[in-house]
């Protein structure tokens, strides 16, 4: 089997949840979105129970660890009240994130060498409910080796500076995501990734090796408002018709 046929899709399906809380509607439903994910075939569903709790809800994670046959990933910071709810829920994995009140999405790695003591502390306590620990880095040797040195299965590398570079810059960030995948690799890490893939970037992507899964969430949930429009918009269309029906066999002018 090739690299690319062995590599895991990890849908991330926060904004959905964004949509929903938009209008504070019931809808659309994260754990509808998780199944129809499932059954197109990902590998894992994963979401960031932010502290500001702007889209993904505790009902929502509480809800996808019930239903959910592929593993449920929840990303998360480093913050009392979320490893609770963590420790409460017992996803199957956490991958731990930094995390800014202010900021869109997650715009960095986590700085492992500089908090390897209260990491360090989150991840065992982690580990010891069952739950596989993953670390969201950038590319760089010292966030490895330090995760390295926590002795955490996973990490996840950080994408997002490959996948916004000028086409200037893309080889150099795509050179820095292979060394940093091979450096993990010879410490026996297992490599995820993520941040900003899309279909124009993921053949680069693909380029870096020993990737485990690839978790995608806001290019496949813009993707999915589009290619599903057609059909809303039938549907909508269609109970308009439904009701012409029911207006004629009623008799009311039409
Ligand atoms: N991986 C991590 C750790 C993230 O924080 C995010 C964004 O929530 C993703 C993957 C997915 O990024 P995107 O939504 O840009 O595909």
């Amino acid at each position: 089997m090739n690299q690319r046929t062995q590599v895991k899709l990890g849908v991330n399906i926060d904004h959905v949840a964004t949509v929903r809380q938009a209008r504070g509607t019931q809808y659309p439903s994260p754990v509808e979105a998780a199944l129809i994910c499932q059954s197109a075939g990902a590998h894992g569903i994963t979401v960031h129970l932010r502290e500001d709790r702007r889209h993904i809800q505790d009902d929502d994670v509480r809800a996808l660890r019930a239903v959910l046959s592929v593993p449920l990933n929840l990303e998360m910071g480093n913050a009392p009240d979320i490893v609770e709810a963590a420790l409460d829920i017992v996803p199957e994995e956490v991958c731990l994130v930094p995390e800014k009140r202010e900021e869109l999405t997650t715009e960095g790695g986590l700085d492992v060498a500089g908090n390897r003591a209260t990491l360090g502390r989150t991840v065992r306590r982690l580990e010891e409910k069952g739950i596989v620990v993953s670390l969201f880095i950038d590319p760089e040797v010292a966030q490895i080796e330090a995760a390295a040195e926590l002795k955490v299965p996973f990490i996840e590398l950080h994408t997002g500076h490959y996948c916004d570079a000028s086409p200037a810059d893309a080889e150099r960030k795509l050179n820095s995501l292979v060394e940093a995948a091979e450096l993990a690799h010879s410490h026996g890490l297992r490599v995820n990734a993520g941040h900003g893939i899309n279909l124009q970037n993921i053949d680069g992507i693909l380029r870096i090796p020993f990737l485990n899964t690839l978790n995608i969430g806001h290019s496949i949930v813009a993707r999915a408002v589009l290619v599903g429009m057609g059909a809303a918009v039938n549907e909508m269309l269609n109970a308009f018709a439904r009701d012409c029906d029911d207006a004629e066999r009623k008799g009311y002018p039409l």
